[in-house]
C-alpha cells in the first residue's frame, strides 16, 4: 500500500495566526499517527511562518515513523536538517511571497546548489527526495545527482479545470512515474491532493508515497485529526483495491 505522509504545516499556521501556543503540531503529529499516517511531513521555511525550530526538534523526538523534512537549499536550513537527521529530506523551491510551494524545484537550472545541499544531507546519512515537475529532463538530473526519490508535483493535475485537462496532467504523471522507475528512482507525489482527486493518483503503478496537507488539516478542523487521516487512508486503500 502507498505510504501516506501527513503534512501538518497548517496546524502551525493556525497557531501562528495568534502567535500562541496552540494548536500544537506535535499533538497533531501524534493524532495523525494514531489515525494511520505512515509519516509526518513538515516544511521548515526560511521565514518560519508556520513550523519553527522548536517544532522540528520536538517532532524529531516524537515521530517514530518517518519524519520527512521539506526544505530549501539555504545553508542555514540544510545545517538544521543535518543536525536533526530526519529519515527523509525533500528539497523544494521557496519564495517568500508565495502562499504555498509553487511548482517543482528546477534542478536543471539550480543543479550546483542542489548538488551542494544533497552532498551535506547525504553525509549526514539522510535520504533525499527532490520535489520536481513531471518532466523527463528534471527526472534524469535527479538520477544523475544521486537522489533516492523524486516527489512529482501534482498541482497542475489538482488545479485542472476540465476533465480533458485533468486527463492530460494525469497522463504526464503516469509517464513520468514509469520513466523514473525505469531509471531506478522511487516516486512520491504531492500538492493539492484531496479526498476525491487522490483516487486516480493512488492507481498509478509505482507510486510509493503521497504527501498531503491542506485537505487533511481542513477536514481535521471539522472531524478531528485522527478521523481525517483514517478517511484519507481509506480513500487510498479503496483506490488500490
Ligand atoms: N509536497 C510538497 C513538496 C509540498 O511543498 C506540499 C505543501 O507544503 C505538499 C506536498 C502538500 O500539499 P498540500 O498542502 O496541497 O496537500
Amino acid at each position: 500500500m502507498i505510504r501516506l505522509g501527513v503534512n501538518i504545516d497548517h496546524v502551525a499556521t493556525v497557531r501562528q495566526a495568534r502567535r500562541a501556543l496552540e494548536p500544537d503540531p506535535v499533538a497533531a503529529a501524534v493524532l495523525a499517527t494514531l489515525g494511520g499516517a505512515d509519516g509526518i511531513t513538515i516544511h521548515l521555511r526560511e521565514d518560519r511562518r508556520h513550523i519553527n525550530d522548536r517544532d522540528v526538534r520536538l517532532l524529531r523526538q516524537v515521530v517514530t515513523t518517518i519524519l520527512n523534512l521539506e526544505l530549501s537549499v539555504a545553508d542555514e536550513i540544510v545545517a538544521i536538517a543535518c543536525e536533526i537527521k530526519p529519515e527523509q529530506a525533500t528539497l523544494v523551491p521557496e519564495k517568500r511571497e508565495e502562499l504555498t510551494t509553487e511548482g517543482g524545484l528546477d534542478i536543471v537550472t539550480h543543479q550546483t546548489a542542489v548538488a551542494a545541499a544533497m552532498k551535506k544531507l547525504h553525509e549526514a546519512g539522510i535520504a533525499v527526495a527532490l520535489f520536481i515537475d513531471p518532466d523527463n529532463r528534471q527526472i534524469e538530473i535527479a538520477k544523475i545527482l544521486g537522489a533516492r526519490a523524486i516527489e512529482i508535483q501534482t498541482a497542475r493535475y489538482a488545479e485542472a479545470k476540465t476533465h480533458a485537462a485533468r486527463q492530460i496532467e494525469l497522463n504526464a504523471l503516469q509517464e513520468s512515474t514509469e520513466f523514473a522507475r525505469q531509471i531506478g528512482l522511487n516516486v512520491h507525489m504531492g500538492h493539492g491532493l484531496n479526498y476525491e482527486n487522490v483516487r486516480a493518483i493512488a492507481q498509478i503503478p509505482g507510486v510509493e508515497e503521497l504527501n498531503i496537507g491542506h485537505s487533511i488539516v481542513s477536514r481535521a478542523v471539522l472531524v478531528g485529526m485522527e478521523r481525517a487521516v483514517r478517511e484519507m487512508k481509506d480513500a487510498i486503500r479503496a483506490a488500490c483495491d
